[in-house]
């Protein structure tokens, strides 16, 4: 992304309080919260009732809820000569999260990372809201492949670093990407990137530069940022991994409430106490494949030797 410019809001001194929208001063922490929608409910999760799902606010679902808002039949990938996914299936219904834990090098992120083309699969059909955006299975390449753009708008993404610019505010990060990539205008998009604040709890940090956030706190602007989109589906990869250990909850917390909020999400994690209680779909994968998968039960009787060995070296 080579478009920088501060836009609208201009280049304030660290820790002043930026106006978000007309009269409305963030830092005023009362009368931020109310430009914001309220919160969605927290109800029950929506799991694959995408009827359920979509009556939530700012979560958005496919609008099909029999079609799974991922489906990944055959995925292969190679780095030159070397296979690393031998032929991944998952689906990824509305409201549900899947959980993808393994040891390293066993091709999870490789697997996210396809699911938004960040790598071109060498093969396989990866469908996303019911488009394909992958090559196709041999002898069955799609006649058409949605793009990759559309895509990218389809799906948010979480990486382990937040990767967020270092000279804007916190509401500029998530308010960059709304302008740039959604064409939105900069009123709508500063109203927007302070609703996505809210949502994670940072709504009072808005005017903070990155520098002046602890990691839990820039993560959280990093999944405001992709919330922001409204993705269909939300992907995390190691969200925790880089943070100091006593900031993993609050971002756990925020992972949480999206999840009960009904966000379908794809999770890489190594925190499996967190994935037993969120994970409707737990997929254990080793050297590529797909080894076992399963509802919580699976981190207490896993049956696959390779998913005991990884379960026994965890604990
Ligand atoms: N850009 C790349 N170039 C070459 N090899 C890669 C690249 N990305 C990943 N790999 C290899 O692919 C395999 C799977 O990696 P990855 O998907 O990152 O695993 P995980 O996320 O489970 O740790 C590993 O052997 C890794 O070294
Ligand atoms: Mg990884």
């Amino acid at each position: 992304m080579n478009t920088l410019d501060p836009g609208p809001l201009g280049d304030p001194a660290p820790g002043t309080p930026v106006p978000a929208e007309k009269g409305v001063l963030i830092g005023d922490e009362e009368r931020a919260e109310a430009l914001a929608a309220p919160a969605a409910p927290a109800g029950r999760r929506a799991r694959r009732d995408g009827a359920e799902a979509s009556a939530q606010p700012g979560v958005a679902t496919t609008g099909d809820p029999s079609q799974p808002v991922v489906r990944i039949r055959g995925l292969r990938k190679s780095f030159g000569d070397l296979e690393v996914l031998h032929g991944i299936d998952l689906d990824v219904h509305a409201g549900e999260h899947v959980v993808l834990f393994g040891p390293s090098g066993s091709g999870k992120s490789t697997v996210l990372r396809s699911i938004n083309l960040l790598e071109e699969p060498n093969s396989g059909s990866v469908c996303v809201d019911g488009v394909e955006y992958g090559p196709g299975l041999p002898g069955e390449e799609p006649a058409k492949r949605g793009k990759p753009i559309e895509l990218r708008r389809k799906v948010g993404m979480v990486f382990q670093q937040f990767n967020l610019f270092p000279h804007l505010t916190a509401l500029e990060n998530v308010a960059l990407p709304l302008r740039s990539v959604k064409g939105m205008k900069a009123d709508d998009a500063s109203r927007k990137a302070a609703e996505s604040l809210r949502q994670v709890g940072l709504l009072q940090r808005a005017a903070h530069y990155p520098g002046q956030l602890s990691g839990g706190q820039q993560q959280r602007v990093a999944i405001a940022r992709a919330l922001s989109q409204d993705p269909k589906v939300m992907l995390f990869d190691e969200p925790t991994s880089a943070l100091d250990p006593e900031l993993v909850g609050e971002v756990l917390r925020v992972m949480h409430e999206l999840a009960e909020a009904g966000m379908t999400m794809v999770v890489v994690t190594h925190e499996l106490g967190f994935a037993r209680e969120i994970g409707d779909l737990n997929v254990f994968m080793d050297a590529g494949v797909v080894v076992e998968t399963g509802s919580s039960e699976l981190f207490d009787h896993p049956t696959d030797p390779r998913c005991q060995d990884f379960m026994r070296a965890v604990r």
